[in-house]
């Protein structure tokens, strides 16, 4: 049981690492009226290619939705990769995400990060 305990949390590792989304909608947990609702929308808008905006306090599930929407869409063989904009300073966000041109700023090199 031990090794297979350890073989799936492994598993689990290796796609964090790679920016892969472990959660699916069946992984998730919630039995409300109200949160069946949201997993059937979210099940329902998850192939748009329309940007999703979730909402909610912290450590309510944003991201286990945001990963579930990704398994259930046409991208799930694609990376997902989770940024947490608070950890990077406002005058950063835009080359970080986006990516620049050499030259754009001091030490800016050729080599665009892209995702
Ligand atoms: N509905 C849920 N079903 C299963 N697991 C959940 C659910 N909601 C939260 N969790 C668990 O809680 C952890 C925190 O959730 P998550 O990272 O999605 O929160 P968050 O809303 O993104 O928080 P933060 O705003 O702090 O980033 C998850 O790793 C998951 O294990
Ligand atoms: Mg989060």
């Amino acid at each position: 049981m031990k090794n297979a305990n350890e073989k799936v949390y492994r598993k689990s590792v290796r796609k964090i690492a790679q920016g892969r989304a472990i959660y699916t909608f069946d992984k998730i947990i919630g039995k409300s009226k109200n949160f069946v609702s949201i997993i059937e929308y979210a099940k329902k808008i998850a192939d748009s290619t329309s940007t999703v905006l979730i909402t909610g306090e912290s450590g309510t599930g944003k991201e286990v939705f945001a990963q579930a929407i990704h398994n259930a869409s046409s991208r799930r063989d694609k990376v997902f990769i989770a940024v947490n904009c608070g950890a990077i300073p406002s005058n950063l966000i835009e080359s970080e995400l986006l990516g620049y041109e050499e030259g754009a700023f001091t030490g800016a090199k050729k080599g665009w990060k892209c995702w």
